[in-house]
């Protein structure tokens, strides 16, 4: 089974899957969720953040976002969407660090899909060092997930256009088909979910995420946790990391 993820030092390797993590998190933190397209990110962060208490800002749910509403960001975005592709750096950035200045995101953040290059990545640095952000990234969980497991998980996403949750025809159906348990929206299949766009997608993280996470990894920064396990068991995992790094 190929793994989509960095070839890792073994010593790196810190897996965790305990459910009995403390429930205590500081008040600020910025953790970056990463990994590959359907490793679960979206699941894990809104989980996240809603028990560390800060927002959670997933650029991909934004361009889908302005799509709908048929803003010129979303029709910009939309050519990339629907092919796989990344949206241009400066794009994302500026469409990110505007969300984040808000004062909702004063107390930490919980990124999902941003950054995912190396430009992203130093641009989001430089915003925090120069533009009045006060704050640094504090850490990086990554979510090990096989090429083989996020293509299945794909191919049976289903998610709430108004909220954003994120569900699972086989692993996490929601109550009523096609209704969001949480909004009572109806759910949709994502147009990018196709698996000719899927290839496409896993591609590009592997050559522009990789060297992004490499980047954090530099600054030790990141946390490896194996994202094959259940959601509880990888959420579990997370908050675990998430405590250890205060
Ligand atoms: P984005 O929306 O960020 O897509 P992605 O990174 O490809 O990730 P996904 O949302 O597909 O998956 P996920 O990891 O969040 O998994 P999920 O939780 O849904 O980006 C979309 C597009 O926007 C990009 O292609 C690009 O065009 C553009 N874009 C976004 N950000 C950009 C950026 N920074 N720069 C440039 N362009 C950008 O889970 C997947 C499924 O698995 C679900 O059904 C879920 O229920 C299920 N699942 C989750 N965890 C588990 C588990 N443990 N066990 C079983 N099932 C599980």
């Amino acid at each position: 089974m190929s793994l989509v993820e960095l070839e890792m030092p073994e010593t790196s390797l810190t897996f965790s899957a305990s459910k009995d993590a403390p429930e205590h998190p500081r008040s600020t933190m910025n953790v970056v969720v990463v990994g590959p397209p359907g490793a679960g990110k979206g699941t894990q962060a809104d989980q996240l953040s809603r028990w560390l208490g800060v927002p959670h800002v997933a650029s991909g749910d934004f361009f889908r976002a302005e799509l709908r509403a048929g803003t010129p960001l979303g029709l910009q975005a939309q050519t990339f969407l629907d092919k796989g592709m990344l949206v241009p750096d400066d794009l994302t950035t500026n469409m990110i660090l505007e969300r984040i200045r808000r004062p909702d995101c004063a107390a930490g953040v919980v990124l999902d899909g941003y950054p995912r290059t190396l430009p992203q990545a130093r641009a989001l640095d430089e915003a925090f060092r120069t533009k009045g952000l006060g704050r640094k990234i504090d850490l990086v969980l990554m979510l090990m997930v096989s090429e083989d497991t996020v293509l299945h998980r794909m191919m049976d996403r289903i998610s709430c256009a108004n909220c954003g949750k994120v569900y699972n025809l086989r692993y996490a159906p929601p109550k009523e088909p096609g209704i969001c348990d949480r909004c009572g929206h109806a759910l949709y299949i994502r147009s990018d979910d196709k698996i000719a766009t899927l290839q496409e997608r896993l591609s590009i993280y592997r050559q522009e995420t990789k060297p992004m996470i490499e980047y954090y990894q530099g600054r030790g920064l990141v946390d490896l946790v194996d994202g094959e396990q259940d959601m509880d068991a990888v959420f579990a995992a997370l908050r675990e990391r998430v405590v250890a790094h205060q």
